[in-house]
């Protein structure tokens, strides 16, 4: 199912300063400007919960404003008119409701509104555990390749399994062999939807670095499945059974894979500049939501809190650039009007539409 994606109405209640904010006459590109502390990365995590149910700052108690039992966020999405509403108390009870009628998991939840978020902890993905970047890339093939959830589920519930079988500490070869086949199974599957929505990602991500920053024309991406590339993965498992019995988990596998980013042969991450990095996380950025468009999966929403914090006024721009060249919905914030109003291209300024935000209220100028 492709997605509807462009928010054409948004009611925010009790999230952060944000008591009750009504937005209209939102366009492609939204941005939210004003001083610090104003409300706008606020404005940001009520489409994230909108969108994923949770926010991408902090747990849910900190999101509802102090003093109330719950947040709510209701939006209708493109022309369809799809509505989507959410509440979460601070205790973490959720109801989610899709053109009214109650939805029951969050994986059903994020395919309407599908987000990418590039704010302060995006660094993540270059500086921060090989978790950030499975997350990253599971959020991809995700959005692009609908067997792989069910196969990701499975192997979630077997590698749970399988550890707790090898934490118990007894020679249980029967029932762990059960456990590993049925791993060796999903565990492939996974890798293999992984490994192909990488290798589909990476001339995107190219082509983009292109544009963004092309001094860094050395950067390379390179994909580590998990286990040894000469082996199957049953045969890795079979190697390490004893290491695996001795301390009680599984130690190769899909739960162990990685993406690695270098810059002429050195990693990225000890030898970029803070810029450079941000130019690279917008790069993995903009190369998903683009192979999601180009594989009729519709397009995601972006998220941007702060762009040109770490970014001179050129790169500012230039990521501006690919933003509207890509035609996605954007939802951008800044603390001056003219932060992104002049590093917006002058052919499409006619898709911005600029809010102030003040003291928790956000009005349309
Ligand atoms: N649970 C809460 N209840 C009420 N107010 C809160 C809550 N959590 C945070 N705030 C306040 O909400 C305000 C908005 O925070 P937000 O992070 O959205 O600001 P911002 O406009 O993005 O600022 P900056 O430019 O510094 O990033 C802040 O003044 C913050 O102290
Ligand atoms: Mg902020």
């Amino acid at each position: 199912m492709p997605a509807d994606v462009c928010l054409s109405r948004l009611q925010i209640s009790h999230v952060r300063n944000l008591e009750s904010v009504k937005l209209e006459g939102l366009r492609r590109v939204n941005v939210f400007y004003g001083h610090n502390g104003s409300g706008k990365t606020s404005v940001l995590e009520a489409i994230h919960m909108l969108g994923m149910a949770r926010s991408f700052r902090g747990s849910i108690k900190s999101l509802v404003t102090h003093g109330e039992p719950h947040c709510t966020v209701f939006g209708v999405l493109g022309p369809a008119k799809t509505t989507l509403g959410i509440q979460r108390s601070r205790s973490g009870e959720v109801k989610i409701k899709v053109g009214g009628s109650p939805i029951r998991t969050v994986a059903e939840l994020v395919e309407y509104l599908p987000l990418q978020v590039i704010n302060a902890d995006s660094f993540d993905l270059l500086t921060g555990s090989p978790g950030a970047r499975r997350q990253y890339l599971d959020w991809g093939v995700f959005h692009v390749e609908h067997r792989f959830f069910d196969q990701w589920q499975r192997f979630q519930r077997g590698i749970k399994q399988r550890n707790q079988l090898l934490r118990r500490g007894k020679m249980l070869t029967d029932e762990l062999s059960v456990w590993t086949n049925s791993l060796v199974e999903s565990g492939e599957a996974l890798s293999r939807y992984r490994e192909a929505y990488f290798n589909l990602l990476i001339p995107r991500f190219k082509q983009i670095m292109a544009q963004l920053a092309p001094s860094l024309g050395g950067l390379e991406l390179r994909y580590r499945r998990g286990w040894d590339k000469q082996l199957s993965y049953k045969e890795a498992l079979d190697g390490c059974v004893a290491a695996d019995l001795e301390q009680g988990y599984t130690h190769v596998g899909p739960q162990r894979a990685d993406i690695r980013m270098l810059i002429n042969g050195h990693l990225a991450a000890e030898t970029l500049s803070r810029g450079q990095q941000k130019l690279a996380v917008c790069g993995l950025k903009l190369a998903q939501g683009q192979l999601m468009t180009e594989t009729g999966r519709g397009q995601c929403t972006y998220l941007v809190d702060d762009l040109p914090s770490e970014l001179d006024r050129e790169h500012s721009g230039l990521v501006c650039r690919q933003l509207a060249a890509m035609k996605a919905p954007v939802f951008i914030t800044c603390v001056h009007k003219k932060d992104i109003e002049s590093a917006w291209p002058p052919g499409d300024k006619q898709d911005l539409a600029m809010f102030h935000v003040e003291h928790g209220s956000v009005s349309l100028q």
